[in-house]
């Protein structure tokens, strides 16, 4: 019996990415008469049976409000997107399940945190610290904070190979910052930044830090107590989830002092004209009927993703990364973008000469579809002095025979567009 366990266990921590393409049924077509090669995953992930499934049985099987009715879909209901809230606590090592949030995605979260944490706790003279390689989702809530608090935010310098510069950012470190918004992986360039190592330096200066976990959760498990972070956010359809739904995680004490954003249902106590009082959390930020479907089908992405053994899966996308790097490094005026270190799931690249959108369309004519532009990140994009890159992104489903195709493909674009 031992034995046999152990097998079983053994052969668990074997990637078969051919059995995980078949639990994908998007990935099985052809697109422009050619085999689907999907590498924009950067922009949404695709979903497995297991999470179209769980959406389905609910609209099939117990739709129905939640937190409202004593019926019995009503309660089944209920405890399915109650139970998803533990799901997504347990898989970000959440102390608690009411400090997970349910937002619309990445963006929502930060606007909440911008919002409400914001327009609370800043002032004239506070600084907000974004490294100029940051999503525009990053940078922008907290203008928006900033204009009416007074405060100010101040980019932190990127390094030419595309990693926050330390020493810039120590330096900008004082007792004036009060925030520091990062993202845990860039989606325009993949650097995998120090996260951890910036709460340690933020803390020390009374900062808190929101990390923008968008880009990592499907790539690398995440851990919100080891990381000591303030806030963490991501969305569900870039780990395999649907689209609508994520995740603002804070601490406790900061949430609890944290106002309400929007006002409606579900968030209220008690009601009447001479005043309102708030529900605890996590309700207080969760008005209106929540993406119920959304948050049962995240869950079922978690499961599918817990099921994996995720070091084994690290490992399957780290050869494919390293495999499309060399063959990137090898190929004639091709310039890549973002040479960190450190870099999971991203290749962002110019052919020389060939607009990035061109490149994009022809690879596209053979059913590959990655990303052109600027990817939502124009300061670093104006770093460089280019208006966008050609962005390749993977997926645990990513193979080398699909890296081979891209690069067929770019040498078929280099020949008809060079
Ligand atoms: N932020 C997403 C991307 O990088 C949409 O493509």
């Amino acid at each position: 019996m031992e034995t046999s366990a152990k097998n079983i266990r053994q052969q668990e921590r074997v990637f078969d990415v051919e059995a995980v393409r078949r639990d994908f049924p998007i990935l099985q077509q052809q697109v422009n008469g050619h085999p689907l090669v999907y590498l924009d995953n950067a922009a949404t992930s695709q979903k497995p049976n297991a999470v179209i499934d769980a959406i389905s049985d609910y609209y099939r099987g117990y739709n129905a409000n939640v937190h409202r009715g004593i019926h019995a879909l009503a309660e089944k209901a209920t405890t399915a997107i109650e139970n998803a809230r533990q799901s997504l606590a347990n898989f970000i090592n959440s102390p608690a399940p009411e400090q997970v949030l349910w937002t619309r995605g990445t963006t929502e979260a930060i606007n909440l945190v911008a919002y409400s944490w914001g327009r609370s706790n800043l002032k004239p003279g506070d600084r907000v610290l974004v490294p100029i390689l940051e999503h525009h989702s990053s940078i922008v809530p907290w203008q928006m904070a900033t204009e009416s608090t007074g405060a100010e935010v101040v980019p932190v310098p990127v390094t030419p190979s595309g990693e926050i510069d330390m020493v810039a950012l120590d330096a900008l470190l004082d007792e004036r910052v009060k925030m520091v918004a990062v993202s845990h992986i860039s989606n325009a360039l993949g650097t995998v930044n120090p996260v951890a190592d910036i709460v340690v330096r933020a803390h020390r200066v009374g900062a808190k830090v929101l990390i923008d976990g968008a880009q990592a959760v499907a790539h690398t498990p995440v851990d919100v107590q080891a990381l000591n972070c303030d806030f963490y956010a991501f969305s569900g359809h870039k780990m395999f989830g649907p689209t609508g739904i994520g995740v603002l995680w804070g601490r406790r004490e900061l949430l609890e002092a944290m106002p309400p954003w929007q006002g409606g249902g579900e968030m209220i106590e008690q009601v009447s004209f001479a005043g309102t009082s708030y529900q605890g959390l996590p309700y207080r930020f969760e008005a209106g009927t929540p993406d119920i479907a959304g948050a049962i089908g995240l869950a079922a992405a978690v499961d599918y993703l817990q099921h994996l053994d995720r070091v084994a899966v690290a490992a399957h996308e780290a050869d494919v990364l390293e495999y499309t790097l060399a063959q990137g490094a090898a190929f004639d005026g091709l310039t890549r973008f973002g040479e960190a270190d450190h870099v999971a799931g991203v290749f962002s690249f110019l052919l020389d000469g060939i607009p990035p959108s061109d490149v994009g369309m022809l690879l596209d004519q053979q059913g590959i579809a990655v990303r052109t532009g600027h990817h939502c990140a124009q300061p670093i994009m104006a770093q460089y002095g280019i208006p966008g890159t050609v962005r390749a992104s993977f997926a645990l489903y990513n193979t080398r025979a699909e890296v081979d195709r891209l690069f067929e493909g770019l040498a078929k674009a280099r020949r008809m567009l060079g």
